[in-house]
């Protein structure tokens, strides 16, 4: 049975979320394979809102089981403040959700390192999170890093005090002032750290080839999106995970053939937390209202999250790195009462009109080429079929499945489960 994947095909935030909370019952098993609680996952349902941020979407459902995979880093603290949320839902978390003992753990030094680096950046800041992915991963991939799987073994303090007090001195290299007192992180990590090992931890790889054989169905969640990628996105101003598909594999074992669908999701409009280049980003009152009626505000931050038109040149590079076999569109209420629509064809790239990603995005060498399309005025968040939808919708839909070559699902008309439309 293949492994199907559904990927952000923007700067993150498009609804992953809410889509795999909406398709988890087709699966049995919902599996994490990247970034870690730099995630925020929003799900709705019966007028409750839950955001998720290590622990996959698919965890208020009794068929599936959740597996935190390999590639994923996890902070402890921030995952015991997810279980405890969980706590009131009575759900069965010990047998429920599974986590690797190759996922990587965030320490709290890695935190503070990640403030350090932002701090000496200055200007130049990423804008990070700062929940420590970045350092995190760099252990990881410098082979410094601890694992889930150190916890089960007798030394593991002294592998964590070894690497905090290495923490310490490259705090120290960097010319900041951070204040912090570690004792105080330390308990609270410890604390964590106890309640982390009273779950499941297992040899996800092994786990998932077994189900695949058993004909289960699986889907990978992933997080952020593909132009926070570390090798595809707007580098530096991305993330330090491989959020697109290839990342799917790393990330939990399933070799590349095991693959099935990948399920390309992305907002009608488009939005980035942080900083970094973003052809499209408005500045006038068009952005102010994508933002003040979509609620774009970070779930893991609750930052402003900067809004504009769509890119269509970016959303094809992101189809074609991933693969994506059927697009999911979300947020596409958001756009009603809007006159008339943009959607960024191709850039006008020092000079040249181009209809590629070029390697460098900046305002400086890039400037959007708009086609303008007819708005609708259709309150669209009771509606439930396709059929319902107004004419102007669909024709902006049929424009981006001629554009992107896919065809697009589900058009999502609201944040709760049921506000979604399968076409
Ligand atoms: P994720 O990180 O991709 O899971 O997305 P986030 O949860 O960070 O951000 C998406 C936000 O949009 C959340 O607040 C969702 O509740 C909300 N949302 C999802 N789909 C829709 C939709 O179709 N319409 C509206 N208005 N909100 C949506
Ligand atoms: P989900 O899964 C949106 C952004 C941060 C910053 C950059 C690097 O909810 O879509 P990091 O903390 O990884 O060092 O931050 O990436 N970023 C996200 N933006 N959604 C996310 O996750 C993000 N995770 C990280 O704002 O610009
Ligand atoms: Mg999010």
């Amino acid at each position: 049975m293949a492994v199907d994947l559904l990927l952000g095909l923007q700067w993150g935030d498009e609804g992953k979320g809410k889509i795999v909370d909406v398709l988890t019952k087709d699966y049995d098993i919902i599996a994490r394979f990247q970034g870690g609680p730099n995630a925020g996952h929003t799900l709705e349902f019966d007028g409750i809102k839950h955001v998720l941020h290590t622990i996959p979407s698919g965890i208020f459902h009794e068929n599936a089981m959740n597996i935190v995979g390999n590639g994923v880093v996890i902070d402890p603290v921030i995952f015991k403040k997810e279980l405890d949320n969980l706590k009131k839902f009575n759900i069965d978390i010990k047998s429920k959700l599974l986590i690797s003992r190759k996922a990587h753990l965030i320490l709290p030094t890695h935190r503070l390192l990640d403030a350090a680096s932002e701090a000496a950046k200055g200007k130049a800041k990423i804008g990070s999170t700062l929940k420590g992915i970045g350092p995190t991963y760099m252990d990881k991939t410098g082979r410094n890093g601890m694992r889930i799987g150190d916890l089960e073994l007798d030394d593991w303090k002294e592998k964590y005090r070894a690497l905090a007090n290495k923490h310490e001195a490259m705090i120290g290299f960097y010319d900041v002032d951070i204040q912090y007192d570690l004792k105080d992180l330390e308990s609270e990590f410890f604390a964590a750290v106890k309640e982390l090992k009273s779950l499941t931890f297992i040899d996800s790889e092994e786990y998932l080839f077994k189900a695949q054989k058993e004909g289960k169905k699986i889907l990978a969640e992933g997080a952020q999106g593909s132009l926070l990628d570390i090798d595809f996105g707007t580098y530096p101003f991305v993330t330090s995970s491989n959020t697109t598909a290839a990342g799917a594999c790393t990330g939990l074992g399933v070799a590349p053939n095991k693959i099935g669908d990948v399920k390309g999701i992305f907002k009608a409009y488009t939005t980035r937390v942080g900083s970094g280049p973003f052809p499209t980003e408005l500045f006038d009152e068009d952005g102010e209202t994508m933002g003040r009626v979509g609620n774009e505000f970070g779930a893991t931050t609750g930052r402003p999250r900067r809004c504009g038109w769509l890119d269509l040149v970016a959303l094809k590079y992101a189809v074609q790195i991933n693969g994506v076999t059927e697009l999911m569109m979300m947020k596409g209420d958001v756009l009603s009462g809007f006159k008339k629509l943009k959607i960024c064809t191709a850039y006008n790239y020092k000079g040249d009109v181009i209809k590629h990603l070029p390697y460098n995005i900046e305002p400086e060498n890039v400037t959007p080429i708009y086609t303008e399309m007819e708005g609708w005025k259709k309150d669209l968040t009771q509606l439930t079929k396709p059929e319902e939808l107004p004419p102007a919708l669909n024709a902006y839909i049929d424009f981006l499945e001629k554009e992107l070559e896919v065809p697009i699902k589900i058009v999502s008309v609201g944040p709760d489960r049921t506000q979604t439309i399968h076409r």
